[in-house]
């Protein structure tokens, strides 16, 4: 695999052909065209969550099956976006779906607490080395939760996050996601940049900025905020700016940094969790966190959400530490007193569909022999696409990490943020519409990236190389 910078591409050939794909997308789709009009007449933007929109208009599906979806005119794909990782699972696998149409028969909601909730919690612990775990029903749930049992666990309310790290879209974190080169500060303190609008100003003093596997810089922000840091919140693997894995020791060192502080060490693991492992980024890096935040794929395509940890800090649920004696190195309680424990609540928590649905998925699909084959196949596209790269000297390169990868179109390898800003964002389009519009489906993001899924195949890895084997040719020929 090279890392060359690779050639520079005609930019004029870049829009020709994004110009001609994007044509021949509005004239593949034009259902979904007239269903996004209406759409934007019930709406805002035309979707129910503002990552679903692109230019000039999203797909709208309607079916799904195994690796394949169908969009309203009836057009199919290979997906690869799997719901942006959602499902390593498939859609619709026929163990999910037959258990699910009895659940659905028998309630899917009670509020009350159910068998296969408890079996999915020890299921889950027994992955992640973990001793207690809660459901919730979304990812940013689940890190939302997961930050206030830690400042209910240490008394503190600062959280440090990484610049270029997605943990959902509550205020805690909804800053510095892809901040403004001009706004983003030096690298040695990062500027907490609010990533929408209606963020109170109060919430950025809150979340203190570091950069990405930068471990001395790290240390060094960690002791100008000495004895106020509750969480330092981590996606193992920078997913949400294509893929960016820790470099060596990073995740280690954020282990010792932590523990030394104080602080709860809480793994993101929305997208790496039983995806990119078994136990996900905790097993595959070898490095225990104190907490872990899990969704996506763990549900098999059902709304989910769970964080999961050592008993010490869960049990902030049942009774917060007394904070005058806890003996790990707080100063004060920056927090409102009164409270004793930490509220965890919400009436979709563990109801039975996810339930189900999660015990299904990770007992009886993603089980420990499925990791090798979904590793396979990743292999077997990162190397089909890097050939290209080679052959045709394009600039980028495929990257993977268990069954997610992309290819970066960027001049250099990306080791956070501030190297993904290079990033070829007309090249990446074209690439989009190109395998689009011959069935290959990517998430419609350049930060984003492919999952591979236990239903997916040889012969489509094969097509998916071909297809992109044949863009390279169009764009250097
Ligand atoms: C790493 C990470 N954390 C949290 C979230 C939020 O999850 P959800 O969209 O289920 O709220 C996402 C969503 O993409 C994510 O990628």
């Amino acid at each position: 695999m090279t890392s060359a910078p690779g050639r520079t591409i005609d930019e004029t050939r870049v829009s020709s052909i994004l110009d001609r794909e994007e044509a021949a997308y509005r004239a593949r789709t034009p259902r979904s065209a007239a269903l996004h009009a209406r759409a934007r007449q019930a709406m805002p933007l035309g979707v129910a969550s503002s990552f679903q929109t692109y230019d000039p208009y999203p797909l709208f599906m309607t079916d799904a099956r195994g690796s394949r979806i169908w969009d309203a005119d009836g057009n199919e794909y290979v997906d690869f976006d799997m719901a942006f990782g959602v499902l390593a699972a498939g859609h619709s696998h026929p163990l999910l779906a037959e258990a699910l149409q009895r659940r659905v028969a028998n309630g899917t909601c009670y509020t009350f607490p159910t068998e296969d909730g408890v079996a999915l919690a020890e299921e889950i612990k027994l992955r992640f080395g973990t001793d207690l775990v809660r459901f919730s029903n979304s990812g940013t749930e689940a890190t939302m939760d997961a930050i206030r049992v830690a400042r209910g666990f240490t008394g503190r309310s600062k959280v440090l996050k990484f610049e270029g790290g997605y943990h959902g879209h509550h205020d805690d974190v909804l800053i510095s996601i892809q901040p403004a080169r001009d706004a983003m500060g030096p690298i040695e303190a990062p500027n907490s940049v609010p990533a929408t609008a209606g963020m109170p100003a109060s919430r950025l003093t809150e979340t203190v900025i570091a950069p990405f596997n930068q471990p001395e810089l790290v240390a060094d922000i960690l002791d100008r905020h000495r004895g106020e840091i509750a969480a330092i919140i981590v996606e193992p693997v920078q997913f949400n700016i294509g893929v960016v894995p820790p470099s060596e020791g990073f995740l280690a060192r954020l282990r010792e940094l932590a523990t030394e502080h104080g602080a709860v060490l809480i793994f993101d693991e929305v997208k790496t969790g039983v995806v990119i492992a078994y136990g996900g980024a905790t097993e595959y890096y070898g490095v225990q966190p104190d907490l872990i935040c899990l969704a996506k794929s763990i549900g098999g395509g059902i709304p989910i959400g769970a964080f999961t940890g050592r008993g010490e800090v869960m049990r902030a649920i049942e009774q917060v530490p007394d904070h005058g004696a806890s003996g790990i190195g707080m100063e004060h309680s920056t927090l409102a007193g009164g409270a004793t424990r930490v509220a965890h609540l919400g009436t979709f928590n563990g109801n039975p569909l996810s339930m189900t649905a999660g015990l299904v998925t990770l007992t009886q699909i993603l089980t420990r022999d499925a990791y090798p084959r979904l590793h396979e196949l990743a292999e077997r596209l990162t190397t089909g696409c890097q050939a290209v790269i080679d052959e045709f000297d394009l600039p980028g390169y495929a990257i993977n990490v268990g069954p997610k990868g992309c290819v970066m179109f960027t001049p250099q390898r990306v080791t956070n943020y501030r190297d993904l800003i290079g990033l070829d964002g007309d090249l990446w389009a074209a690439s989009f519409f190109y395998l689009a519009n011959r069935g290959m489906l990517l998430p419609p993001g350049a930060d984003d990236q492919w999952t591979l899924s236990v239903q997916h195949t040889d012969e489509e890895i094969d097509r998916y190389i071909a297809t992109f084997r044949a863009f390279a040719v169009e764009l250097t020929g």
